[in-house]
């Protein structure tokens, strides 16, 4: 099956709304009518309704970075998912390694997070990676099989098409170290396996994201292998020039 690319810029902790706002600007009218590469940004909680109303009727859809498995409940400087689908953003971003090594993010809370956010009909981005100790010490594939595993556990094998998987590298994150493109290809190829575990459609039509130091140069021979199908891009995406030249790179 041909599985359609899907190139996300994630801001982590960048940009305000004013800042949002001419990014959108920027980026509508190199992108806001490519349908053929899924286009997503994922935005601070604070811009979220700008960039939704502001992409609203164009092909950009928009993202949050982190949400909170449970419906309500006393959870302190959390957003749930209800609080997100009323602002109509389209999915989550979960798992992402800054959110793992800095925030105590879990397994076992994205065993959770991934169904409820599927439940509510938004598309979850799960992160999966390993750090530079862990690829040295030739643990890449048990972290892999952990993470993939454990945040898809409580997935009906039905609905894991519905997700993303980003394979990002911690050690390619905002280092400009970027994987070979046969370590990025072996890391996706593992992942899809792991999927096929469980579902061998699921395996053939689950998109996987390859994330860490992707840039406009280095983005169409990343994007060229056959289990990379898309780019979950950090520095690069703070610019609109930037980014949609790598969902160019996706289209070809
Ligand atoms: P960089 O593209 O800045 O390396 O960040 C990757 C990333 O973490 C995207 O989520």
């Amino acid at each position: 099956m041909s599985r359609t690319p899907f190139v996300a810029g994630n801001w982590k902790m960048h940009k305000t709304i004013a800042e949002a706002e001419e990014f959108v600007s920027g980026i509508l009218p190199l992108v806001g009518d490519v349908d053929d590469v899924q286009v997503g940004v994922c935005v601070p909680f604070t811009a979220l309704q700008a960039v939704v109303d502001s992409t609203r009727g164009s092909s950009v859809q928009v993202y949050a970075q982190n949400v909170h498995q449970a419906t309500n409940g006393a959870f302190t400087g959390e957003i749930s998912i209800p609080m997100l689908d009323e602002l109509d953003v389209h999915g989550v971003v979960v798992g992402h390694s800054e959110r793992r090594q800095y925030f105590g993010e879990t397994d076992a809370a994205l065993r959770e997070k991934v169904p409820a956010l599927l439940a509510a009909g938004l598309e979850p981005i799960l992160c999966v990676g390993e750090t530079e100790a862990e690829r040295e010490g030739e643990q890449t594939e048990d972290v892999l099989r952990r993470q993939t595993t454990e945040g898809l556990a409580d997935v009906a094998d039905a609905d894991l098409a519905r997700v993303t998987i980003a394979y990002e590298p911690v050690w390619a994150i905002g280092t400009g170290k970027v994987a070979t493109p046969q370590q990025a290809q072996d890391a996706c190829a593992f992942i899809r396996a792991l999927v096929a575990d469980r579902s061998a459609a699921a395996a053939d039509a689950i998109r996987i994201q390859y994330g860490g130091s992707v840039k406009p140069e280095n983005a169409a021979e990343l994007l060229g292998l056959p289990d990379v199908d898309g780019a979950l891009v950090g520095g690069a995406a703070l610019d609109p020039k930037s980014l949609a030249a790598i969902v160019q790179a996706a289209r070809a």
